[in-house]
Parts: structure tokens; sequence; C-alpha cells
């Protein structure tokens, strides 16, 4: 019996099969092989112990040796690609981000980086990039240093810098506009948005995009340097002028802005003045792009950019598991229950769906149908989501599922009714799980004939967007359930945030003194503008007003009061123009009209804002801070990782903050509290800071 291959062995054989290298490799290092046939040299990328490549401090060394060996022999080509399945390349390894303790280790750094990919450049023989699946940052960089990129279909190419407070620091910034049209490179750099193979091709990046069975017949021709090249488009030409360049870098600049604040996000700003002062000097901008990268990675936007990437690794990995959750039933066809169960739908579940009113299930069905077509690519798969999405008027479908999500209005006596009429028809291991969004599991925990199998699945509006849920455990909920839960999540790509019942959880408990304040301030005369504006100065995606409005006033109204008879000290009443609101029908954005009127296309209608005194964005956002501490002590959420990320994910929380937690031990918590106790003495004691501020004195661990 033939012994079964190591994994990474297997790998690396599939790879040899896939792209026809010969083995055994001529030489052997811990991430990098080198072959040779019919006289052109392999080099294979494997990263050991990864499932995907990206580009560390130790692969760029072991590249280097192996440009050593590579010059020492009789080529007529090289070829550079990847023996992962997932593709060639995923960019550089964010974990050496955390590492670098200043721009100068990381100048340094950067400049042996550079060293390495120049001389991959400069080799005289030609060299091929083979890409498939993601060839993205770093990676991208690799495959720009080779004369030719050759892609099979499913390659995929970008620079996601940008998402992370950075630009391309790995010669990207002169290297893809001297490839293709430059102000495309810009745009792309600017856009972090990936292009597939075919696109790519369009673009000139990509010179040749084979299918498998005729990459030996590409790299022939590339071999022979007979792979066509494109030109770089007429504009080229114009923008090597130095006055072009300023009036277009302008224009990006308004554009960039207005796409994210420059004094939050300077990374867009940097690269533009990279390309104005630089374009079309490769050695000048090579040592501009090192000293700009150095200093973006330094900076507070990044690192927190950085510290959210991993947040959000870390509740997906969360979501790792079996869920054994095949079909899912959703109950409630109303705003949340229609996403719900397209979303689901989506992502592969069978969904049954049902809703008291049949014109509920009409319009959930034509919400499934617009969501399928914007994020399925063919219209096979728009078909087949489509097709596992079942409106179910009887509820027929209670009976077969092995999760049941009940998205129906926010009073707990409705709820429980319905729990009750579900509980003879549940299959024995079915999970049932409530979408409210702020009743503590505890009040509907005895109308389940098994509270073991309650658990609360938390979905954020709109759910197609908002990548968060609560995971909602309480003292009588089993461990398998919520395990089940959250690998429930994974399934359907959302990130689990684990935490225990109690009003509101954590999102909406710490949203609601935000919004609650936001309306103590229209009481007070401060125009909604002006609110607005003070809280998208902060950072966050949009102002309370707005957020209420978005929400509906009528969930904001429940939530409010639901959490104002728990925690009065915390959460003021609900002003009466709100319940009168809510009564004549102005519900937010989806009736028309709210704090704000609504144009055709759902935009607010707004006036120019004054801009907004120095104290309304603390009289807004540390209340919410203040009940994140608040849900710490009273181990709501296990750790402050949680919070931050459930705050970043779940309500956009101003992601180069780091999150609420990390914010405040940025800022000083000493200096929270102080204004905390400022705003007590003039505003009143909701202000009062919580207890639990004296332990998180101590600086917070690095995510
Ligand atoms: P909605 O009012 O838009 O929809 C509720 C739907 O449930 C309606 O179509 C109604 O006909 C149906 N329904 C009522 N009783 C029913 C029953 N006994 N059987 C079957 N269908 C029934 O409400 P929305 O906004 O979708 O909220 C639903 C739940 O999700 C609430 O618990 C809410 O707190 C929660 N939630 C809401 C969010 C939001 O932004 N709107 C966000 C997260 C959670």
């Amino acid at each position: 019996m033939n012994p079964q291959p190591q994994p990474e062995v297997r790998a690396a054989l599939q790879a040899a099969e896939r792209w026809r290298i010969p083995t055994p490799a001529l030489h052997q290092l811990e991430h990098w092989s080198l072959a040779l046939a019919d006289d052109i040299a392999w080099l294979v990328l494997d990263r050991a112990a990864e499932s995907v490549n990206t580009l560390s401090e130790a692969v760029l060394r072991e590249l280097d040796q192996m440009l050593d060996h590579i010059e020492s022999i009789t080529c007529k080509a090289l070829v550079v690609c990847s023996a992962k399945s997932s593709g060639f390349a995923a960019g550089a390894d964010i974990r050496d981000f955390r590492g670098m303790a200043s721009a100068a280790a990381a100048s340094q750094l950067l400049q042996e980086a550079h060293r390495v990919i120049d001389r991959l450049a400069r080799l005289r023989i030609p060299t091929i990039a083979l890409v498939h699946g993601h060839c993205l940052g770093g990676g991208l960089e690799l495959a720009l240093a080779c004369r030719y990129i050759i892609a099979t279909p499913n390659a995929s190419f970008g620079f996601p810098e940008v998402l992370l407070g950075l630009h391309p620091g790995l010669g990207g910034t002169f290297r893809l506009p001297a490839r293709i049209d430059p102000l495309t490179a810009v745009t792309l750099m600017l856009t972090g948005k990936s292009v597939r193979a075919a696109r790519a091709r369009r673009l000139g990046l990509v010179n040749a995009v084979v299918e498998y069975r005729h990459v030996a017949a590409a790299i022939e021709a590339a071999a022979a340097d007979r792979l066509p090249r494109r030109g770089r488009g007429w504009q080229a030409p114009f923008l090597e002028w130095a006055p072009v360049r300023k009036l277009v870098a302008r224009r990006m600049r308004e554009q960039a802005a207005r796409q994210a604040p420059p004094q939050h996000y300077p990374a867009p700003a940097a690269l533009i003045n990279l390309w104005e002062q630089h374009a079309g000097r490769p050695r000048a901008m090579q040592a501009a792009e090192i000293r700009s990268f150095a200093h973006l990675l330094s900076g507070s936007t990044s690192r927190n950019l950085v510290r959210a990437y991993f947040l959000r690794e870390k509740l997906r990995a969360l979501g790792k598991g079996q869920s054994e959750v095949k079909h899912v039933h959703v109950i409630g066809a109303g705003t949340m229950g229609a996403e719900i169960a397209a979303w689901c739908a989506i992502r592969g579940k069978r969904v049954t769906l049902s809703d008291l009113s049949p014109q509920a299930l009409a319009k959930a069905v034509a919400v499934a149908r617009e969501l399928a077509q914007r994020r399925l690519h063919s219209s096979i798969e728009q078909r087949d989501a489509m097709d596992r999405l079942i409106p179910d008027t009887e509820g027929a479908g209670v009976a077969g599922a092995d999760l049941i999500i009940e998205a129906i209005a926010e009073k707990a006596e409705v709820k429980r009714k319905v729990f009750s009429d579900l509980a003879p028809r549940l299959k024995p291991h079915a999970i049932l799980a409530t979408n409210t969004s702020s009743i503590a599991l505890e009040a509907l925990r005895d109308a389940v004939p098994d509270p073991s199998r309650l658990v609360g699945i938390h979905f954020f509006n709109p759910v197609s967007r908002m990548e968060l849920v609560e995971v909602v455990a309480h003292n009588q909920v089993d461990s398998t359930t919520l395990a089940r839960a959250r690998a429930f999540c994974g399934d359907i790509s959302r990130l689990p945030a684990p935490v225990n019942s109690s009003p509101g959880f954590v999102v909406n408990r710490a949203l609601t003194p935000y919004l609650a304040e936001a309306f103590l301030l229209l009481d007070e005369g401060v125009q909604k503008e002006t609110i607005d504006r003070a809280a998208r100065d902060f950072g966050m995606p949009m102002g309370p007003i707005e957020l209420a409005d978005r929400v509906g006033l009528d969930i904001c109204l429940q939530v409010a009061r639901t959490l104002h008879e728990a925690f009065p000290q915390e959460v003021p009443a609900v002003p009466d123009w709100l319940e009168r609101k809510v009564t004549r029908g102005e519900l937010g954005r989806k009736s028309g009209k709210g704090l704000y009127d609504y144009n055709d296309k759902g935009k607010p209608q707004r006036a120019d804002a004054p801009p907004p005194p120095a104290e309304l964005a603390d009289r807004l956002v540390l209340p919410m801070l203040n009940t994140c501490v608040r849900l710490l002590r009273e181990g709501v959420a296990a750790d402050r990782d949680v919070i931050d990320a459930a705050m970043i994910f779940g309500t956009g929380f101003a992601p180069f903050r780091g999150g609420p937690l990390h914010y405040a031990s940025e800022r000083g918590v000493q200096n929270v509290v102080q204004t905390l106790e400022r705003l007590a003495e003039a505003h009143g004691e909701r202000f009062n800071p919580d207890p639990g501020w004296a332990h998180l004195q101590e600086p917070i661990a690095a995510t």
C-alpha cells in the first residue's frame, strides 16, 4: 500500500502536476523550490505551514538565495509560480507589520525587500509570473517584477493595502503605472479593488489568460519573448507632464477626501502625492515609496486598521466548525427577516420563510432577487439561490428545519407565543434562534420546551453589508448549540461575536446612550446636521440622527424603552416627540420621513451645518465608551477585543480608532474619566464614569 503523502508534499505534487513542474527540485529551501526542465527554471513558492502564500521577511530572504542559484545556472527563462491551491500570493504577511517598532526599522526592512525584488526585475532572461487565484499586494508586486504575467482564468489582481491604511510598498507605486494606463493604476491602488484575469488582460497588466492545459504553450511563447505587450494608453504621455499631473492630482484628492477624510485616512493622499511628485522616475519614486510606506505603517491609522484586521480574524476563527445547518426556517419577512432569508439562500442554505402577511412575503422575494443580482455573478448562481428560498405561508418548513430564526415584532409576549406554538413541530436537534435586538433571553426561555437549544442570533441591518452577528448565550443554553450557532455564522460568511444575555447585548446597549444623547441635543435646539457632522468628524460612517432613521424610529423606540427600563441611570427616557412621530408613521428612511426627509433614492435632505462645538463629539461618544466599560465589568462580553470588534463590525465605529475601548486607552483613561466627570457636572449623572474604568488602566494586549 502506498503511504499517503504529507499535506505539504501533496500540495507540491499537485502543483507539479498542475504546472507540470519537473521533480525532484534542483534546489529546495523552506518556502521555495527551484527546478529545471527544457532549459526553463521553475521557482515555486510554497510557504511552509501555511495554506496561503504571503511574503514574509524569511520568504524574501530565501528568494535572495534562490536568485543566487538562478544566476549560477544556464536557462532560457524563469517561471515564478505558487504551489498553493489558494492562489499565487495574498500579499505581505500582516503579522510582520505588528512587530515593526519604528518608521526607521520599517524603512530598513523595506530597503532590503526592494533590493531582492529589484534583483528579480533585473534578470536578463525573460521572467514569467504564472498566476492562478489571488495575486494581491506584495504578491502582485512580486509578479510585476517579472517581464510577463500569464494568468489562468480564475486569477484576480489587486492592491488592498489602502484598507490597512497603507499604499503599495514593494515597488507597486512605480511598476504598475509603468505597465498599464497610469490613471487606472492609481485608481486601483486608491480603491483597493481587485480585477479578474480577463479585465487584467484588457488593462495590459496580464499578457495572456490561458486555461491550465495551454500554460506550457504560453510559457514557451514568453520564453522566446513572443508574448504581446499592451501599451499604456493615449493618456500616458500627457501624464508625464508635471502641470497635467498637478491638475489631475487635485481632482483625485478631492474625490478621495469624499470617500475617506484625509485627517483620519492619510494613505490615499500620500499615494496621490507620490504619483504627482515622482511619476515616471522609478528611482525617486522607490525612495519616496519606502519613506512614505514606513511613515504610514508607524502611524496610528494603519496600526489601528491592522488591529481591526486581526479582530476580524479572531471572530472569523470563532465561526469555524460544523453547524449541521442545511435548512433554515425564518419567521417574519420584514426588514430583517427578508434579508436574513435572502442572505442565507445566497450563501447556499435551503431557506423557508413565513409571515402572517402574504404581501410581506412577496416583498421579501423581490428583496432577495435584487440582492442575488447584486451579490452573485452568474445568472445560474442567482437562479439557484432563488430556488433555495421558498416562501412558506403555512410555516410547513418548521418541521424540516435545522435552525429556526425568529424575526418578528420586538415584543416579548408576541415572541413567546410564536415559540410555544412552534415547540411541538421542531426536529429533535433543531436550534431555535431569536433575532431580538434588545430583549434578554431570560424573558423568552421558559416559552420553549428545551432552553438548551435556544440562542440569540442577532444580525445587523442591512444583513448583506454588516458582517457582525451577536451570538447570545444564557445560562441554560448548551455549549454545542452555541458552537453550532457560531459555525452557522461562519457558513454564511458573517462574524460571530459571543455575548451573554442582557438587555440590548453589546452593540445596542452601547449604541443607545449615543442615540439618546443625540435626541437630547435635538431637544436643546442643536441642529440635526450639526449633531451628525460631529459624529462623522469623529470618524463614524454616519451620524446618530441619520443612523436612527436608518434603523427605523419604531425599532429605536422599542429598544430605547427596553433599555431605559433596564438601565434608567444609563439611558435617558424616550422623548415624547419620538413616540408621536412613530404613531404618525414617520419611521425614518423606510417610510420616506423620520428625523430627516428622504428623496426617492433614499437620500436624506440635509441643510448646511454650522461646525459643531468641540464638546459635541465627546457628549455623543463618551457615553458609548462608558457603557462599553460597564459591559466588560458586567461580563456581557468576555474581553475588550470582542467589544471593540462588535462595535467596529456591527456599527462601523471608526475603524481607524481600533474600537471604542482601544480609543479610550490611546486617548488616556484618565483623560476620558475626567471628561466624563466634567460632562456629568454640566449635563447630569448619566455621564458618571463607570467604576470599571479603574480596571482599564492597563494597556491593551496587542491584537
Ligand atoms: P418588521 O416590522 O420590519 O417585520 C416584522 C415582520 O414580522 C412583519 O412582516 C410581520 O408581518 C411579521 N410578523 C409579525 N408577527 C408574526 C407572526 N406571529 N408570525 C409570522 N410573522 C409575523 O421588523 P424588523 O425590523 O424586521 O424586526 C424584526 C426583529 O428583528 C425584531 O425583533 C427587531 O428588534 C430585530 N432587529 C431589527 C433590526 C432593524 O434594524 N430593524 C436590527 C436587528 C434586529
